[in-house]
């Protein structure tokens, strides 16, 4: 769990992004800075993310989705980082494509798991592959967009239901607010996601569930959980 220590370079990179108006380059930096041993990338802690695979848990037979999810489908795991959560739905059975927009997450991800089936790639949800359109079952979108400020943000949402096939779900997992135009101090990063802003997320897609809870973390975070299905 990162400390307010580990996430300060991270909030400071944040901050500068917000000044200069480039929403997406600071995440490159900071993993560099990682791999030079200078600053800590406070999301990786080489956890598969818990809601995850509590999701994927009640849909696996055993819980109140049983037999929703099965193996073999094409999965897409949005700003991927290192990697675990790609791995995870690979283990899943899934046939895994995982990407981020840091070329140095991507690399660090592919030297982790040498013998990986996921296909790890680097790409900006901003500006996706048109072969990726209407292209898995499942897309995966954890803590991606609450990093993310100002018009980039607002273009990131708008993003994630394009992957989505039909009959495919999308599933986003975020920090939450129920502010409706909560203020943004530039410089505390992460900023969470609005319930208009989670609906967003979905596009034309149909809300199959919306979940809010307190996480068990210290202190508590409010989260967001919505799956969207496309017909
Ligand atoms: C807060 S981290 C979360 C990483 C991982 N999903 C997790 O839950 O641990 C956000 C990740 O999204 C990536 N990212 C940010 N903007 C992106 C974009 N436009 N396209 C793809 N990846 C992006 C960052 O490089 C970073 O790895």
């Amino acid at each position: 769990m990162p400390t307010d220590e580990d996430r300060a370079r991270a909030r400071q990179l944040a901050a500068e992004a917000v000044a200069e108006g480039d929403a997406t380059g600071w995440f490159e930096k900071l993993y560099g800075e990682a791999e030079a041993g200078v600053s800590v990338v406070p999301w990786a802690d080489g956890e598969v993310n818990p809601h995850l695979v509590k999701w994927a848990a009640e849909r696996s037979g055993t819980g109140r989705n049983g037999g929703g999810l099965s193996a073999g489908r094409r999965a897409l795991v949005v700003g991927c980082g290192l990697g675990y959560d790609a791995e995870f739905l690979a283990g899943l059975g899934f046939e895994v494509t995982a990407f981020d927009v840091a070329p140095t997450a991507i690399a660090a991800a592919k030297r982790a798991y040498p013998d990986s089936p996921v296909n790890y790639v680097t790409a900006d949800l901003l500006d996706l592959p048109g072969s990726w359109r209407g292209a898995f079952d499942l897309v995966v979108e954890i803590y991606t967009v609450q990093p993310l400020y100002g018009p980039a943000r607002s273009a990131a949402l708008a993003a994630l239901h394009v992957p989505v096939a039909p009959g495919g779900t999308l599933l986003v997992i975020s920090r939450a607010t129920n502010e409706d135009n909560p203020e943004r101090d530039p410089s505390m990063m992460p900023w969470p996601l609005t319930r208009r802003e989670l609906e967003l997320a979905g596009g034309p897609l149909r809300l199959h569930t919306i979940e809010q809870f307190l996480d068990d973390e210290d202190p508590p975070k409010l989260r967001w959980q919505a799956e969207f299905h496309r017909h």
